[in-house]
């Protein structure tokens, strides 16, 4: 090796320069990948012997070497070197310190380009299907908390102004079928990720009798690369998954707007636990939802890494380009952040109080069972269109002093008395019985569909 270290030196004269290493070095935020990449290396190796490429004393002496660098790295005592560029030089470097003779095969018909994409579908692999079982346990609490809400109803809200009464159940179930979907959509990515990149060498193969499908095999993926130009420039995965947390993140910061408006005073429909919010330094009588805040605070950042990286792809000719190395930070971050927000978001949602006095007071405003009025007018025989001018007529009369709404539907020859029942506490929610609906009865429904929708999550995910 000369004066830098680096594995690829023999061609070079003189070392790298520092602003050029400073730059290009992957290690300090590659070497979370570690374990793949000595996963990948052990398949690599093993391969290479069943073909006849390294004999069986040097296949022990380099699995024998993965082991200790695996160790040394896992506890912490590993020392990069200089020219440890990135998690793949630096093991390589130190099995062959460590195996001489024998390391210097182990980069045999193997390239860093297949070698980091192989990593790196390893690493998503795992992170992705953890992300979507934390979906999962959230999904779970939103469930709980929805079925021992009983009968609870608030307004729900268009235009953030209040539009009709559904079941508080109905309401969190809402926000729960969107997460449905985040683990389906992450379920599914995690299909086009088992794909191995592993052979694909450099760019073009190998003349080496490499077998790609026997690696596959041993590192667990389910299907082996088509085309090896692809196998190394491919980082679709890597935009997947950033948008799976991106709509995740936004799904995760809406749920947060949400509970930021219900603990203010002006709503007052939920009192967060003392241990899932935080104080002000000046106002001592104030409780701030910062969780909740910082949920819709992330979603701009993960927007953020998924937009960043798909302008990194856009230009990109066949095949690896150092671009791409820009694909770990924004990924492992965009991990690292929903992980965070899950867990910090699912304790402040089990542990809040709902004021479902507070919810129902202002589902019972009678001008929330307007729609009502004018359906039970239809079901008079009444076109929905007249009756929604009917009705619209005495909500104007009744804001202009003329009378309260219940007052002037039970002096009103076409509603009545009858109709005016309709505006009791607790009547408009009753109502609503269609398939899908905010009432009592189709939230029951819900909420065992809901309970098998994540059921079969469970399943997909093993959990
Ligand atoms: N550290 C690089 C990355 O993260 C590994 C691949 C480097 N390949 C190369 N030919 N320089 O993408």
């Amino acid at each position: 090796m000369s004066e830098g270290g680096q594995l690829w030196a023999g061609r070079f004269d003189g070392g790298p320069a520092e602003a050029l290493q400073a730059l290009n070095d992957s290690l300090p935020f590659d070497r979370r990948m570690f374990v793949q990449d000595i996963q990948g290396s052990r398949a690599h190796v093993t391969m290479l012997a069943e073909v006849g490429i390294l004999n069986d004393n040097e296949r022990t002496s380099i699995l024998d070497a993965l082991d200790q660098v695996e160790d040394e790295m896992a506890s912490g005592v590993f020392a990069p070197a200089p020219g440890d560029e990135d998690i793949h030089t630096a093991v390589e470097r130190r099995v062959t310190e460590i195996a001489p003779d024998a390391g210097g095969k182990i980069h045999t018909g193997r390239s860093r380009n297949d070698q980091v994409a192989t990593d790196l579908r390893l690493w998503v692999k795992h992170e992705l299907r953890e992300l979507a079982q934390l979906v999962v346990v959230f999904q779970e609490t939103l469930l709980g908390r929805a079925e021992s809400a009983g009968d609870a109803y608030l307004p729900a809200y268009t235009h953030l102004q209040q539009a009709q009464p559904v079941t508080l159940a109905h309401h969190l179930l809402a926000h729960g079928w969107a997460l449905a979907r985040d683990v389906e959509r992450m379920v599914q990515t995690l299909d086009r990720v088992d794909v191995s990149p592993l052979g694909a060498g450099a760019l073009a193969g190998s003349s080496l009798p490499l077998d790609p499908e026997r690696t596959a095999e041993l590192l667990g993926f389910g299907a082996v690369f088509d085309n090896s130009l692809d196998a190394v420039s491919d980082r679709d995965f890597v935009a997947e998954a950033l948008f799976d947390l991106a709509l995740l993140g936004v799904h995760l910061s809406r749920i947060g707007e949400e509970l930021i408006l219900w603990s203010s005073a002006e709503f007052g429909f939920v009192t967060l636990d003392d241990g899932f919010s935080t104080g002000s330094s000046m106002m001592p009588q104030k409780k701030n939802p910062d969780i909740a805040e910082l949920a819709r605070g992330k979603a701009g950042r993960l927007i953020g890494h998924l937009t960043g990286f798909l302008t990194t792809l856009k230009g990109l000719p066949l095949t690896y380009n150092k671009d791409l190395q820009e694909d770990k930070e924004p990924l492992f971050d965009a991990c690292d952040t929903v992980r965070l927000t899950l867990l910090a978001l699912d304790g402040m949602v089990s542990t809040l109080i709902f004021q479902t006095e507070a919810m129902a007071a202002g589902a019972d405003n009678p001008f929330a069972a307007a729609t009502d009025l004018a359906e039970y007018l239809v079901n008079n025989g009444m076109p929905f269109r007249s009756a929604h001018h009917v009705v619209g007529a005495l909500v104007r009369a009744a804001l202009a002093g003329e009378g309260s709404l219940p007052e002037l539907v039970s002096a009103d020859p076409d509603l009545g008395p009858e109709a005016a029942r309709l505006m009791e506490p607790g009547a408009s929610v009753a109502n609503r019985t269609t398939r899908g609906g905010g009432g009592p009865a189709p939230t029951a429904a819900e909420l065992e569909r809901f309970g098998a929708s994540v059921a079969s999550a469970k399943q997909d995910l093993r959990l």
